[in-house]
């Protein structure tokens, strides 16, 4: 499918794909190497770079660089995220980029003289931001990369100073978030348009190309010190914002011990905490394994049911237990291990709805817009990267003079205990606000292994959607066997313990629906959940990269 009209100038000198005229690919078979993201110039730029001679690493940095500029609304510099590889010598990384709360941050900085929370505060604007955690990231991974960073951001700088041409959903998004761009900013930003955005249009961002240029030319103090801290500083002091100095120049990503665990003959490879997905993806997993799903049958009222019953089980135990392992004793282990997941389905009856009220957390003694991208090259490297501003377009306030969006991560915080965060996930102590601490995410990007080499680099955005998205998408390929397209396209739905409802997606099956009510549970129809983009690599050696069909996703190969 062509999606953009040619329009503006075309001699983007460094670029070796163009900005003003490209095709959305939903799958690609290669043998070199693959990318498959939310963005058809993001992926074509990791694939490209691959092609000059980098490894997959160089590529996921290329193309998280590309993301925040072709994909505003979710890739970044002023966000967070996670990256998971699997080395080609089989070994295991991951690095925690997530923001932090800034030092002015206290537990009850979102409550008013009553006790009110003021979730206004914790997603828009200047007070929403974490201290972005991003370019840390980038360099953390930098070590594994064989290219200079140099090269890498190239491609995003080019893109941001001659511009891309936008999509007709980038035009539709940016429209629909012109109020909030005109009332969360001191600056007016590129993002508003007089007359509006189409299809077609270019969008150019000489400020971001001029910040791409900082860090290009001073590594990491390009973003943390210097002319980029400065306007971040002068940015919050012009509103409401507390980030300083201090908070920017200490901020440092953190290479974590990955979550390994085995389910039947796989391996599966996740994020730790502070993603809620290294514990939620191990506890599913396991609970599931013992039973019959596959006899059940892909979207069958028992195997949803299953599912379901899972899901809120698992959720329950989010809410309660899961926050920043540095700030916060979970004792992951317990709620991770065999015996505990099979503890946990005792109670599970395959006849009628369970309920939120009497499944809580389990007994231990002693607590939407996000991007995820998946790349994998020949030699065997595999990496799993899901980044975000929280919402879409973040906080919605675009640092005055450096043209990138600030997130609104710190409602990922539990403000109050037991008020719904933007996603509706409720918590407690555990996530709890406080000073330099992370707060708890469910992005999970995972890599499985076949006979100990990568099978399958999955991951999505999508809220607390993300880890029943991938704990589905896994199920279909490793339980029904389904094709990657069908794994990642086929309706999905969500569980989360709070609300006791199952979310379902528009294609999700009616009758199937009037079995789950005739059992109990409230069935409600919502968006789209996920957007999944997973690379499958077949023992030959094929790689099939398959980008999901619910937006602009798109795969690049050869
Ligand atoms: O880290 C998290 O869990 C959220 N900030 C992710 C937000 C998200 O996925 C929105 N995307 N649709």
């Amino acid at each position: 499918m062509l999606c953009c009209a040619c329009s503006g100038p075309r001699s983007a000198a460094t670029l070796q794909i163009n900005p003003y005229e490209y095709t959305i690919q939903k799958k690609i078979i290669g043998s070199n190497g693959a990318v498959t993201s939310a963005h058809p110039l993001a992926s074509e730029t990791g694939v490209s770079i691959m092609k000059q001679g980098g490894n997959a690493i160089d590529a996921a940095i290329a193309t998280q660089l590309a993301l925040a500029v072709v994909y505003p609304g979710a890739g970044n510099i002023g966000g967070g995220g996670f990256t998971v590889m699997r080395l080609s010598n089989g070994t295991n990384i991951t690095i925690d980029y997530r923001e932090k709360a800034p030092a002015r941050a206290h537990r009850d900085m979102y409550l008013d003289k009553q006790g009110n929370a003021q979730t206004a505060l914790s997603q828009n604007g200047h007070l929403a931001a974490g201290v972005p955690g991003t370019v840390a990231g980038l360099f953390g991974c930098m070590k594994y990369a064989k290219l200079p960073f140099t090269k890498l951001i190239q491609p995003a700088i080019d893109l941001a100073e001659n511009g891309f041409v936008i999509t007709e959903s980038e035009a539709h998004d940016l429209n629909r978030t012109r109020d909030a761009f005109i009332k969360y900013n001191t600056v007016t930003p590129v993002f508003v348009k007089a007359g509006g955005w189409k299809a077609g249009d270019t969008l150019v961002q000489k400020d971001l190309a001029n910040t791409l240029k900082r860090i290009r030319d001073k590594g990491m103090a390009g973003f943390y010190e210097g002319e980029t801290a400065r306007l971040i500083v002068e940015e919050m002091k012009r509103a409401n914002g507390i980030i300083n100095y201090d908070d920017l120049k200490n901020y440092q990503a953190k290479e974590r011990e990955p979550v390994v665990f085995d389910y039947k003959s796989y391996k599966i490879i996740t994020m730790p905490l502070p993603s809620s997905g290294g514990v939620l993806l191990p506890q599913m997993m396991q609970m599931i394994e013992d039973q019959p799903v596959k006899a059940y049958g892909f979207l069958s009222a028992r195997a949803v049911q299953l599912m379901t019953e899972i899901e809120r089980r698992a959720y329950a135990d989010r809410a309660k237990f899961l926050g920043d392992l540095d700030f916060y004793k979970v004792p992951v282990k317990k709620l991770t291990s065999k015996a505990y997941a099979v503890e946990r389905m005792k109670d599970y009856n395959d006849q009628t709805a369970g309920s939120s009220e009497t499944t809580g957390a389990g007994l231990i003694p002693e607590s939407e817009e996000t991007t995820h991208f998946s790349v994998y090259d020949k030699s065997g490297n595999a990496v799993s990267v899901t980044t975000t501003l929280n919402g879409g377009y973040g906080s919605r306030t675009v640092v005055g003079g450096a043209g990138f969006l600030l997130n609104n991560e710190m409602d990922d915080f539990s403000i109050k205990p037991g008020v719904p965060n933007m996603y509706g996930a409720v918590g407690a102590d555990a996530n709890a606000i406080a000073p330099g601490k992370r707060m708890l995410s469910s992005m999970t990007p995972t890599i499985v292994l076949k006979d100990n080499k990568p099978f399958l680099v999955v991951g999505t955005p999508g809220g607390t959607t993300i880890t029943t998205s991938v704990f589905q998408t896994l199920i279909n390929i490793l339980e029904f066997d389904m094709s990657t397209e069908d794994a990642v396209n086929k309706p999905k739905f969500h569980h989360q313990w709070l609300p006791d409802e199952i979310f379902v997606e528009a294609a999700f099956p009616q009758p199937v629906r009037e079995q789950l009510r005739q059992m109990g549970y409230k069935v409600t129809q919502r968006g789209a959940i996920g957007r999944t983009e997973v690379i499958r690599i077949d023992a030959n050696g094929t790689i099939e990269a398959v980008a999901d069909k619910r937006g602009d996703d798109s795969a690049a190969g050869y």
